[in-house]
């Protein structure tokens, strides 16, 4: 079986199509490297090209079973100064995309959400029912997709799975990939890169929440974790777990929540040396916690993440050193 990644140069991405392929599936990797990078496909097949291009999409779609979409700009910040770009992308083109893909009769499609759809949420853990009010054109821009999906599972006989990552962090064990950000705006890699003195202080955005240290909990996951929940999400669709036509939506986190201080002492522990800080002004946009319910990706998926903050951070670390070397002696 085939499975088209589109956005397979991407951090997600890459690692999905790591995942499929030790599944036994046979992967395509589709992408316009527009924020992905080619030496993340080494190994792998990779059409180049955009969502929106139809003509170049329709080749490679009659040669797979399946597609994973990832392609999509990522940056809260961002989409608030630039909507038109974050509308244009995520929404146009993914739809274009969509498109593409039922014309090729393709029915199973497994699509990038965020807990971003949920804006500020009222009640932690997060369960899937919770009230989808997204307070940013990402998050906006990630539940259209959602609602065209289920519209697309009642009229046309779609079949697919939304996963709403959670704080994505880590680095695949092999070594060979890892998070690459242009520019890296995340808390794990920016707290590692202040403790090698080679990257700038870490500003901590804000440290007068409601939480118990005051600075803002999210729940940290794995990307390889989350790269296992893909397969796992396939595989449901290949059960014909959804009838017919029909969509879901399912969180992905471990259900824990860490404070930025503590990914910061995390980061510490890992590198063995201070990650230098200082503390600043909220972030605008930014709510006080986002922890997941993970039950129903247990429930329906049989998966929980299986690794925990120390196999995150140290990845991520292992990774950064990796890339630091090569750049020494390049
Ligand atoms: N943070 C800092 N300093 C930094 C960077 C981050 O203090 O330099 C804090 C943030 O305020 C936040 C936490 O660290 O509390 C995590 O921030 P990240 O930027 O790493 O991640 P976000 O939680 O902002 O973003 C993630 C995903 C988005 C998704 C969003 C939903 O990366 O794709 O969650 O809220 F949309």
């Amino acid at each position: 079986m085939a499975i088209l990644v589109v956005g397979g140069a991407g951090y997600i991405g890459s690692h999905a199509a790591r995942a499929l392929r030790r599944s036994g599936y046979e992967v395509v990797i589709y992408d316009n490297l527009s924020t992905g990078f080619r030496r993340l496909t080494r190994g792998f097949e990779l059409v180049e090209g955009d969502i929106a291009d139809e003509s170049r999409l329709r080749p490679v779609l009659a040669r797979v079973d399946a597609v994973m979409h990832f392609a999509a700009h990522a940056y809260v910040g961002e989409s608030v100064e630039n909507p038109r770009k974050y509308f244009r992308n995520n929404v146009l083109g993914a739809l274009s995309l969509l498109n593409s893909v039922l014309d090729a009769g393709i029915r199973r499609f497994v699509f990038s959400s965020s807990c971003a759809v949920y804006g500020i949420p009222e009640q932690i853990p997060i369960t899937e029912q919770a009230r989808r009010e997204p307070v940013n054109p990402y998050g906006a821009s990630k539940l259209f997709f959602e609602n065209a999906l289920a519209a697309y599972g009642r009229a046309y006989g779609m079949r697919s799975v939304s996963l709403r990552y959670f704080n994505a962090a880590g680095a695949d064990e092999s070594g060979e990939i890892g998070e690459i950000h242009e520019p890296e705006t995340h808390l794990i890699p920016l707290a590692l890169a202040a403790s090698t003195g080679n990257g700038p202080e870490l500003e901590i955005y804000g440290c007068d929440y409601p939480t118990r240290d005051g600075t803002c909990v999210r729940d940290y996951i794995h990307v390889s974790d989350l790269a296992d929940a893909h397969v796992r999400a396939l595989q449901y669709l290949e059960e014909d777990g959804i009838e017919g036509g029909g969509s879901l939506a399912i969180n992905l986190g471990t259900g824990r929540g860490h404070s930025v201080l503590e990914i910061v002492r995390a980061a510490e522990n890992a590198t063995g040396r201070r990650v230098g800080r200082k503390v600043g002004p909220r972030r605008p946009g930014d709510p006080p916690i986002l922890v997941a319910d993970p039950a129903k990706a247990q429930s329906v998926l049989g998966w929980t993440a299986r690794r925990n903050l120390d196999d995150i951070v140290s990845s991520a670390w292992a990774w950064m050193r990796k890339n630091l070397d090569q750049r020494m002696t390049a």
